[in-house]
């Protein structure tokens, strides 16, 4: 059965406020009244940060405390993440009105991703969700065999900082061709990236035409590539073998053992390019993505 929906307007004035079992949007001097003591998952900063960054999606039902916190996914404008849901008996209510103001605010969709909780896959059937993306992971044990290995590329490798604007453009074209609507990484999403002083971001040019790129986070015992992609006018010339050799011996110069990614279940070029190159699966690691997007619902 479907559960039945109490949405007051999509704007947060003070009248809304007045039924408190009515589902409404939290803000920001909503936080103090959420019993937030012991909470396994979420701080108040962190709560404060998400409304601060996406207003006015997050929902919460202040008779209960129950809450859904939205943030940015990607850092991206037009899709908002459930970042946290706490609720016992309203959770499709919570889902429910946040989807509505998405939608209203004319909104890519919205997702919910196993990587931070995990559900039952009727509440995301219940709340008209599909799985969108199964994301897999593997693992490189001997990426200290990459020292020995002689390259001859046909690109040349230099790498980015923030402040060259004209590559980063660059880069987030080639970012936009490559990947698909839910992947595409935004300005702030670089930003953000590569304000984190462990990652690096290389691109990989011939004559002085971008061609590829990719971007590691080095931890303490491995490099995680985070990225990596060809623009779709160079693939399947073995430039993508050639960058990820590339990323391979970045880490291997700077002392990685290990070497771990992830990648889409239904990407079978990139799967095949890590297998070649000597990933193995590590399943563990592996996680669903579910979510709506507005454009398939409107034309289904
Ligand atoms: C994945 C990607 C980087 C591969 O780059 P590429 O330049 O096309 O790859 P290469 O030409 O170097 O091919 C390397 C190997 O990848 C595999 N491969 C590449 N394209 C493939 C395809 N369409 N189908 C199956 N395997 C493919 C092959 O095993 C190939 O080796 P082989 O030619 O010896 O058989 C590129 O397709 C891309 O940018 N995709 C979009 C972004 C992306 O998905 N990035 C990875 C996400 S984690």
């Amino acid at each position: 059965m479907e559960a039945e929906v109490t949405i007051l307007s999509l704007t947060n004035k003070p009248e809304c406020r007045s039924d408190p079992n009515q589902v409404v949007p939290l803000t920001q001097g909503d936080i103090r009244q959420l019993y937030l003591a012991n909470h396994p998952r979420i701080a108040a900063d962190a709560i404060a940060r998400a409304l601060y960054e996406m207003p006015g999606i997050s929902q919460w039902h202040p008779a209960s405390g129950e809450f859904l916190l939205a943030s940015p996914w990607r850092h991206r404008a037009d899709i908002p993440m459930i970042r946290d849901l706490t609720a016992f008996t309203h959770e499709d209510e919570l889902v429910q009105a946040m989807v509505q103001v998405a939608r209203a605010r004319g909104m890519r969709g919205i997702i919910a991703s196993e990587s931070y909780e995990k559900r039952r896959p009727e509440f995301y059937l219940r709340n008209g969700m599909r799985r969108l993306e199964t994301v897999i992971a593997f693992v490189h044990h001997r990426v200290q065999d990459y020292l020995d290995v002689n390259r001859e590329s046909v690109q040349q490798f230099v790498q980015v900082t923030m402040d060259d604007l004209p590559l980063i453009e660059q880069i987030i074209a080639l970012d936009h061709a490559a990947f698909g609507p839910i992947w595409g990484n935004s300005h702030a999403e670089f930003a953000w990236w590569m304000s984190i002083p462990s990652v690096e971001v290389w691109v990989g040019m011939i004559d002085d035409e971008v061609t590829s790129y990719y971007g590691t986070t080095f931890y303490q015992k491995f490099g995680h590539l985070d990225r990596i992609a060809v623009h779709p006018d160079y693939q399947g010339k073995g430039l993508g073998a050639d960058t990820l050799m590339a990323a391979m011996q970045r880490m291997a110069d700077l002392k990685r053992k290990n070497a771990a990614l992830c990648t889409q279940a239904d990407n079978v070029a990139s799967q095949a390019l890590y297998r070649r190159a000597g990933f193995e699966r590590y399943p563990n690691d592996d996680y669903d993505m579910y979510g709506i997007l507005f454009d398939e619902a409107n034309n289904a």
